[in-house]
């Protein structure tokens, strides 16, 4: 494989590249002061733009880590972000990665993750060459459900209690995409 880092993708209406500090104030305002985007994570929804600053930080030094991938997800038409997707390499050796997403609750079922999905997946097999990519959402959230599916990926199975988000335990759908599917 070879790492690349984060760099930019362009989809029809999006376009997915890295953070910067002048992204705070747009990121903060459209997605991360709700407390509805972070149900089914592990992160606290920001209480000022002072938590996005830190939050934004955090990722931008770890872009010399080229084989943790993290986009901001930048809507074309009114050119602000609306949240994130991102890769992270499990094993280097089994060519493996795992991915997670979360945008702002105005910019819900109008299709854009899954839209920033199809490409980071494409990207993560076709350009980095990882062999396997894989996600799991919590059995209580079926619109990520739906957009992993949607993205072409595959069901694996239920996994209980894979993760603990801010609600506690969480029983997880996972599922999977490999090189072989879009070859
Ligand atoms: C999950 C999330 C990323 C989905 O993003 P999105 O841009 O709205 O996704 P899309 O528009 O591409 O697709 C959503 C699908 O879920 C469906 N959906 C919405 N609410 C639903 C519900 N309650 N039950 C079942 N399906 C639902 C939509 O109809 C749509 O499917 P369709 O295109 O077949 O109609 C977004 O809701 C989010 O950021 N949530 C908070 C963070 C999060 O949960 N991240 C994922 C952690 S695993």
């Amino acid at each position: 494989m070879i790492h690349v880092g984060t760099e930019i993708i362009n989809t029809d209406r999006l376009i997915l590249r890295r953070f910067t500090l002048d992204d705070v104030d747009k990121l903060y305002k459209n997605w991360a002061n709700d407390s509805d985007v972070v149900k089914f994570m592990r992160m606290n929804p920001h209480i000022n733009v002072d938590d996005t600053k830190e939050f934004v930080e955090s990722i931008i030094n770890k872009y010399d880590k080229l084989d943790t991938y993290r986009w901001i997800i930048i809507l074309k038409v009114i050119d602000e972000p609306i949240g994130f997707i991102g890769l992270t390499t499990i094993s280097e050796y089994d060519m493996t990665a795992d991915f997670g997403y979360s945008i702002g609750k105005p910019f819900w079922n109008k299709g854009y993750t899954t839209e920033a999905l199809i490409a980071v997946l494409s990207y993560g097999l076709q350009v980095i060459g990882f062999n396997r990519l894989e996600a799991y959402h919590s059995i209580n959230n079926m619109p990520s459900g739906k957009v992993m599916k949607k993205s072409g990926m595959t069901y694996e199975g239920r996994a209980r209690q894979k993760y603990k988000s801010n609600l506690g335990f969480e029983d997880c759908d996972m599922y999977s995409i490999i090189k072989k599917d879009i070859d």
